[in-house]
């Protein structure tokens, strides 16, 4: 049984209290169902946000990491300065980092077998632009970043790997995928983990959704049999909105 994982992507948003001032509203809320929820903070204020949520169920994330444990890399955070803070998940290969600033499938393979070796759970975002889903390249496109992303990666270190599909048209723009549409690409790679790593894999890696998700479509997106939670960027920015949508 796979317990569904709703994070909350704050991207580059929220001071240090606004977060903790969110993050007091939503720690102590009791879930109707059993669900992981995870708030995915800017690197500044992760530590004040880890002291917010102290000993509540709510886990913690960051949205990138360097691949190396340290060194001459200006303006990067490595996995050990991460751990340092206590986090549980860090968020890898966002379509913003793969588009604004360059990020490669090389890239994302590297942080994703350092957050593993760390002991950091990666979610590792994957999703398709407009024009290759209108050119029928939709599945080719998420097929090939997860593969290239989990190059390396050991069958055992699967059951703490999640992934989010995230349809990059569907991002920031008010259009979310239906929920059929969703679902079908999330079995689809659920698919491709099978082919890969067999059976127990398959049963164990959760695949979010992500996209314009709202208080409004969070309940039949996250309820659809494949699909295993959401990952959320502007109603997670909103107390009420994520409550709505963590209560599901
Ligand atoms: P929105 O929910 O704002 O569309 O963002 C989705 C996202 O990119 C989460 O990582």
């Amino acid at each position: 049984m796979r317990i569904p994982i709703i994070a909350g992507n704050w991207k580059m948003n929220m001071t240090i209290s606004q977060g903790i001032d969110l993050v007091n509203k939503i720690k102590d809320i009791t879930l109707k169902t059993d669900v992981e929820v995870v708030v995915c903070t800017p690197f500044t204020a992760l530590m004040d946000i880890k002291r917010a949520i102290g000993d509540t169920k709510l886990k913690l994330a960051a949205q990138n990491m360097h691949w190396e444990e340290g060194g001459a890399y200006t303006g990067e955070v490595s996995p050990v300065m991460l751990k340092d803070i206590g986090i549980d998940y860090v968020i890898l290969g966002h379509s913003e980092r793969r588009q604004y600033f360059g990020e490669s499938d090389d890239d994302v393979n590297k942080k994703v077998k350092s957050a593993i070796k760390y002991n950091i759970r990666p979610i590792i975002c994957v999703g398709e632009t407009l024009e290759e889903r209108e050119q029928g390249q939709a599945e080719e496109k998420v097929k090939s970043q997860i593969l290239k992303a989990l190059d390396g990666v050991e069958k055992k270190d699967t059951a703490d790997v999640v992934i989010a599909y995230e349809p990059i048209w569907a991002i920031g723009t008010g259009k979310t995928a239906s929920s059929k549409d969703a679902n079908n690409m999330i079995a689809y790679i659920r698919n491709i983990i099978m082919e890969k790593y067999g059976d127990e894999a398959f049963d164990k890696v959760r695949i979010q959704y992500g996209g314009s998700v709202k208080p409004g479509n969070a309940t039949e997106i996250i309820n659809q049999p494949d699909i295993d939670g959401a990952l959320v960027g502007g109603a997670s920015l909103k107390a009420d909105d994520f409550i709505k949508i963590i209560n599901f």
